[in-house]
């Protein structure tokens, strides 16, 4: 093991003339799941370094951060069910250590949720929901539409009826990923703001990664963690990339001006025409719209049709939405898996990991992640929550899971 903060360049940028460094981990992407994968291993005592050409960014800058485990559970995902719920139940003492590392909030608000039927379609979907809930022992109750708006005033007078699950709360990402990121350097952690290009091999193992702006990190163990992009890294054995593919969401940003507050006091959801719309307020008067879900490849674009569908199904649950002003609108790319879980921890290539695939939960897996990958990367073996999630689940034919 190297010694803390052992690689020996500590900003190495692009306009610097740069060299070989060496570190015990290096991960490969800074965003929220990077950011907590090198923070937690470099409190486990491994020089950590990051590459990433603007740590803190990724899908996190454009997610609602809705910790959405109960309200966001699909038949056939009960193993998925249990690592969000891990997560979950780790959400207030993760955010009161990263206070006390940073000084900063991350926003963690216990809100709850309420998702809402507009018709009888939505309304047979919600009830099925809540079925499944209750036989997964979930806490959930059924609403009239007169108690929802009890609960909420600014629901339209049409809403059904809904589901009330006061266990799923948020968080806000943006502040999440700037104090994952004041972490890792109070904790030592490196960073390199140029992308990987290339992985190394040496002796049949990863060996660390080259980067865009020539620098060459020599590492003991690599974490690929570059969210949608993780399978795209080259150098790499076909047979250990991640089967990970872009899910394009595209968001809005409203904000709700003083007088109007509170506009809504928790997370109001409903699945209009098949699509999901919801509609997350902060405490600071930020009310987040999403999302699309679109496979478009790697488009990132911000389009009217996207824009206006989000608007008309929000409208349709909360008419007074039309009155905010629209402050911000942008798209991000979800990283999808073929069974929408994570890949955590060793794959097929010694010395490779995985912390990629988080789809629709990224935010929610935050603290279990960094924990899943902090006792990989130092005991060498997953532990028994993410065994479901190791990426050797996509290449049967290894049982073995090497270090
Ligand atoms: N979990 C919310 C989304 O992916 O849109």
């Amino acid at each position: 093991m190297h010694a803390a903060n052992g690689t020996s360049d500590t900003s190495c940028h692009s306009d610097t003339s740069c060299h070989d460094v060496s570190c015990d981990v290096l991960v490969i992407g800074g965003g929220i799941i990077g950011l907590v994968t090198a923070w937690r291993a470099a409190q486990r005592g491994l020089a950590t370094a990051v590459a990433d050409p603007e740590p803190g960014g990724g899908a996190a800058r454009v997610a609602a951060g809705m910790l959405a485990a109960v309200t966001e559970l699909h038949y056939g995902e009960e193993r998925l069910l249990a690592l969000n719920l891990a997560s979950a139940r780790r959400f207030p003492a993760f955010t009161a250590e990263l206070h006390e590392a940073t000084g900063l909030d991350t926003g963690y608000r216990a809100c709850g949720t309420l998702a809402v039927a507009l018709d009888a379609d939505d309304r047979a979907h919600l009830k099925e929901l809540h079925a499944l809930q209750q036989r997964c022992g979930l806490d959930s109750q059924w609403l009239s539409g007169r108690e929802c708006r009890r609960l909420e005033p600014m629901l339209a007078p049409s809403v059904q009826g809904g589901l009330r699950v006061d266990g799923d709360h948020q968080t806000d990402p943006r502040r999440l990923a700037g104090a994952l990121l004041v972490a890792c350097e109070r904790a030592g952690v490196t960073f390199h703001r140029s992308p990987a290009v290339r992985a190394l091999l040496a002796r049949g193992r990863a060996a660390g990664a080259e980067l865009a702006d020539g620098t060459r990190i020599a590492a003991e163990r690599t974490v690929l963690a570059a969210g949608s992009h993780s399978g795209r890294l080259a150098g790499l054995p076909e047979e250990v990339l991640p089967p990970v593919r872009p899910v394009k969401g595209q968001v809005l940003r409203l904000r709700i001006p003083g007088p109007y507050r509170p506009f809504l006091s928790r997370t109001v959801r409903a699945v209009v025409r098949g699509g999901h719309v919801y509609l997350v307020p902060r405490e600071n008067g930020e009310l987040v719209v999403g999302a699309t879900t679109e496979e478009q490849g790697w488009d990132t674009t911000v389009t009217a049709g996207g824009v206006y569908e989000l608007l008309r199904d929000a409208h349709e649950l909360v008419p007074g939405i039309t009155e905010l002003p629209l402050v911000e609108t942008l798209a991000g790319l979800r990283p999808g898996s073929p069974d929408n879980a994570p890949l955590l921890g060793p794959t097929a290539l010694p010395g490779l990991h995985l912390a990629t695939g988080h789809h629709r939960n990224g935010v929610l897996l935050t603290p279990v992640t960094g924990d899943v990958m902090a006792e990989v990367l130092t005991e060498g073996r997953l532990p028994a929550e993410a065994r479901p999630f190791s990426p050797l689940r996509f290449t049967p034919a290894l049982q073995e899971q090497p270090a």
